[in-house]
């Protein structure tokens, strides 16, 4: 017989503690004790022994045979237990997953953008409901019940007195209600409309701006919102005012800008007219006045209200209002 059990013995466990894989381990296992290894050839050899030495050679062998099992099985797993914790751990070795982050949505940002201009110029924000009394969406604001006005402001009826606000004009009423003169505010937010289409979703958003003061003119109105146009969009973008009607405001005034994408010269966004409406503005009426309480002689004010997607349309140089609302993150992680 070439090696002796001892040599064995000590040949197997110097290997084995020199051996950090599992693969490794398997191996010498195989090579030991698997069934053409070095403890299986010995004690098939053992016959070959002279007689009084096969008892004892036959007993080592077997006890090495299941020390050396032992051996590599403990190993085995120790080397298993500490894998798992690696793969249920953490590899600190590894970079940190980034969270993604999100933005605000182009809505709130031009909306942001609008109040900050209003605010530089000396208005204050006033908060105003989304579901709103009849009286004060209509009523305060001189459109009485049947009045054709509210044909054009279809909206969603909570109850017959309670709807979900056509327009941010009724922030107008409530403001007054609360504070007396001088009143500057803008209010933006949502409104609500029974319309669906390419230019329409039945949800929008609207700035409103109020302004009450003593000696409050057009003039002023046309100055305000000629600073506002030039600093949302540029300097060069001009402002025409044409003679409109709104039951809350005499003289009342839609307020269209030179068209962005073309420069005036016509296109399709401005339906080749070179001019794009923005907003709906004018002095405040007097019967709205007297419903509040305040003194008409004394006082005068405008407001306007112009829509917040129409803005953002044209700034961003969109052509469908509903992407807004559609929620595809492709089209709003552009923003
Ligand atoms: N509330 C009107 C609308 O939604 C817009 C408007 C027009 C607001 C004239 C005003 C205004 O404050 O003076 O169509």
């Amino acid at each position: 017989m070439e090696k002796s059990i001892s040599e064995i013995e000590k040949e197997a466990l110097t290997r084995l503690e020199n051996t950090t894989e599992t693969e490794e381990i398997k191996e010498l296992s195989l090579h030991y004790l698997g069934r053409k290894g070095v403890l299986t050839k010995f004690l098939r050899n053992v016959s070959s022994l002279p007689e009084n030495e096969r008892p004892i050679a036959g007993k080592n062998a077997n006890i090495l045979k299941s020390t050396l099992d032992i051996a590599f099985n403990n190993v085995l797993k120790e080397l298993e237990s500490t894998k798992d914790d690696n793969v249920a751990g953490i590899d600190v070795t590894l970079p940190g997953r980034s969270c993604k982050r999100g933005s605000l949505h182009p809505i709130t940002q031009i909306s942001n953008e609008i109040s900050d201009i209003f605010l530089r110029l000396g208005f204050d924000i006033a908060q105003s409901p989304e579901v709103e009394t009849d009286y004060y969406n209509f009523e305060a604001l001189n459109i009485p019940k049947y009045h054709p006005a509210r044909a054009m402001q279809d909206t969603f009826y909570i109850s017959e007195n309670i709807v979900l606000r056509t327009h941010t004009s009724p922030s107008q009423p409530r403001t007054m209600e609360k504070t007396d003169p001088p009143v500057r505010i803008i209010s933006p937010g949502k409104v609500f409309r029974c319309d669906s289409d390419l230019t329409h979703t039945p949800m929008f958003h609207q700035v409103e701006g109020l302004m009450v003061d003593k000696g409050v003119s057009f003039g002023d109105l046309k100055g305000l919102l000629t600073t506002f146009i030039h600093q949302i969009f540029d300097n060069k973008t001009s402002l025409r005012f044409r003679p409109s009607f709104f039951p809350f405001t005499e003289p009342s005034a839609e307020v269209d800008i030179r068209c962005v994408i073309c420069r005036g010269k016509g296109c399709r966004v401005c339906s080749r007219t070179g001019w794009i409406e923005i907003l709906g503005a004018g002095m405040v009426h007097p019967a709205v006045f007297e419903k509040i309480g305040y003194d008409t002689d004394k006082y005068t004010g405008f407001a306007f209200g112009m829509g917040i997607e129409r803005i953002a349309m044209l700034k961003y140089g969109i052509d469908d209002t509903r992407k807004f609302f559609e929620n595809d993150i492709r089209f709003l992680r552009q923003f």
